[in-house]
């Protein structure tokens, strides 16, 4: 129940019509039988500035996740952010700090949560094939590379963004192993059978008519499949990847472990992740 001593939290991003992170975090509070309560604020960027400002005067305030449009754009109003969302160069936590409204991402440390905790796989000395090269991509990657993945292949349409990235990620983490590439390229089905994990950060499969990325009928059957994407929570590419025999996991796993992390850092107190777990998958 809402009260006057409840604490808010809120998630700032537009649209929010589709988010699953109220469901989820007031579940968690529910199951603590905390005072604390979950609310969307749909905000479009050009409101951004006024409502951050806001949350400074707000006594109640509880913590916030940040999403898309706004995880980049939020920093500027920031007064600091942590190391690791310097290095994934957005921010989807914030929290109260003396007074000062901090930032942190803990989308990269979920996507490792989620694949230690329910795939048993961990990234240190494997290959991966990344599909994408956008927002979601440079999260996985920072993470991957602090996990000590031993090559990343960096896959995306538009070669000069994973290039970009590649060039980016080695500056900050003086590894070599990132390898950006089209999909077209001639190494393309060789690199990836070489692969113990592939991971879609891109939104194809969001709608049943996208074309596939490349032909699904090169994925070699002792490959992990993960898609970020969880809505469908069987992509096309997880379906072929099934029928070719491979282990497949959506993105069910790192959005809750992303949320899980960001109420630890509000609240303090460990997250109940399987109460988070049922909440958002009772409406998948
Ligand atoms: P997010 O923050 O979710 O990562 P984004 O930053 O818009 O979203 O990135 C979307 C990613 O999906 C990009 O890698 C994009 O490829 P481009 O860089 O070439 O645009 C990829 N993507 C989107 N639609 C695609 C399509 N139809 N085919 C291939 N890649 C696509």
């Amino acid at each position: 129940m809402i009260g006057g001593s409840t604490k808010v939290c809120l998630i700032l991003g537009y649209p929010l019509k589709h988010t699953r992170s109220p469901l989820m975090h007031n579940a968690a509070f529910a199951a603590l039988a905390m005072d604390y309560a979950y609310i969307p604020l749909e905000v479009k960027p050009e409101g951004l500035s006024a409502v951050i400002q806001a949350l400074r005067g707000m006594e109640n305030f509880g913590g916030a996740n940040v999403t898309v449009p706004h995880k980049v754009q939020v920093m500027e109003y920031l007064d600091g952010w942590s190391q690791e969302a310097e290095a994934i160069g957005a921010v989807n936590t914030l929290y109260k700090i003396g007074g000062e409204l901090w930032g942190e991402n803990t989308d990269g440390r979920g996507f490792i949560a989620s694949l230690r905790e329910e795939v048993d796989f961990l990234p240190q000395g494997k290959r991966v094939m990344l599909l994408g090269a956008g927002g979601a991509a440079r999260a996985v990657i920072q993470a991957l590379v602090w996990e000590g993945a031993e090559k990343i292949y960096l896959v995306n349409r538009t070669l000069q963004k994973a290039q970009g990235l590649a060039s980016s990620l080695r500056k900050k983490t003086g590894r070599p192993s990132l390898v950006p590439m089209g999909f077209d390229d001639p190494l393309f089905p060789a690199r990836l059978q070489e692969c113990h994990l592939l991971v879609n950060s891109t939104s194809v499969g969001l709608s049943g008519d996208d074309p596939p990325l490349f032909d699904y009928r090169l994925l070699p059957s002792r490959l992990l499949v993960y898609d970020l994407i969880y809505d469908p929570e069987l992509t096309p590419l997880l379906r072929t990847a099934q029928e070719r025999g491979c282990s497949t996991f959506n993105g069910l796993g790192m959005l809750v472990y992303q949320g899980a992390f960001s109420f630890e850092i509000w609240t303090q107190r460990p997250p109940p992740v399987e109460k988070m777990r049922e909440a958002v998958k009772a409406i998948v």
